[in-house]
């Protein structure tokens, strides 16, 4: 794979067709790190009238971390998985006591907090704080194991590790926060489990799964 001719099909294509979603106004640490926590289990048009109301309810670190926890839940009703909710409420406590309401910038501390584990930490170190590091989760690992024909259990453990250094390898310096999220928005838009729109892909040309007619059995999968 050419990784420069790799960023500029996949970055320009990014930018000419993303989804103008509300977590994408700006790069508020805060708003980014609740937009990837509701979105773990959740999809995204569900997920936005959800962002918008929490936004507006607990606009701030600092307003979260003051919150009631019945008003954080009640807020949440309907997303299901509350222990995220509970987990986002005590991590940004935290935040609040220990680094002045400032999310950490770095990895070590971001990823001691509650609930935010290496694809939650990669996101808000690259899509708020641009910094070069990988966010890895089932839709990032079928765009890989797709482009670079990884045949590898991506239900291994050792498996993520691999599409993370995969990652770093491959990352757009100048824009990290821009090189995850396209390579999120193509796993959602067009490199989709089923039946992808490789015909329409802007990165068909450097992907080896198409190149073999493989696309369809990849990733392999063990256990759920
Ligand atoms: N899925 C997970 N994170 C996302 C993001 N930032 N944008 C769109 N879809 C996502």
């Amino acid at each position: 794979i050419d990784k420069g001719s790799f960023q500029q099909d996949l970055l320009g294509w990014y930018h000419a067709n993303k989804r103008d979603l509300p977590w994408r106004k700006d790069q508020d640490p805060y708003k980014v790190w609740v937009s990837e926590i509701m979105l773990q289990q959740t999809k995204v048009d569900t997920v936005i009238p959800y962002f918008y109301r929490f936004i507006e309810k607990f606009p701030t670190i600092h307003a979260l971390a003051a919150a009631e926890q019945q008003d954080v839940l009640k807020a949440w009703e309907g997303l299901g998985y509350y222990s995220r909710a509970r987990n986002l409420q005590n991590a940004v406590k935290e935040v609040v006591s220990s680094y002045g309401g400032e999310v950490p910038r770095n990895p070590d501390e971001l990823g001691a907090l509650k609930g935010v584990g290496p694809y939650t930490k990669g996101a808000i170190l690259s899509i708020a704080y641009n910094q070069p590091e990988p966010a890895v989760d089932g839709n990032v690992m079928r765009v890989f194991s797709r482009v670079l024909k990884v045949e590898e259990d991506i239900a291994l453990q050792k498996t993520k590790k691999l599409f993370e250094s995969h990652v770093r390898e491959l990352i757009y310096e100048d824009d990290p926060s821009s090189f995850n999220q396209a390579v999120m928005e193509l796993g959602a838009l067009i490199c989709t489990p089923k039946s992808p729109s490789c015909m329409i892909c802007p990165v068909q040309i450097h992907c080896s799964a198409f190149k073999a007619g493989i696309q369809e059995d990849l990733p392999v999968k063990t256990k759920a």
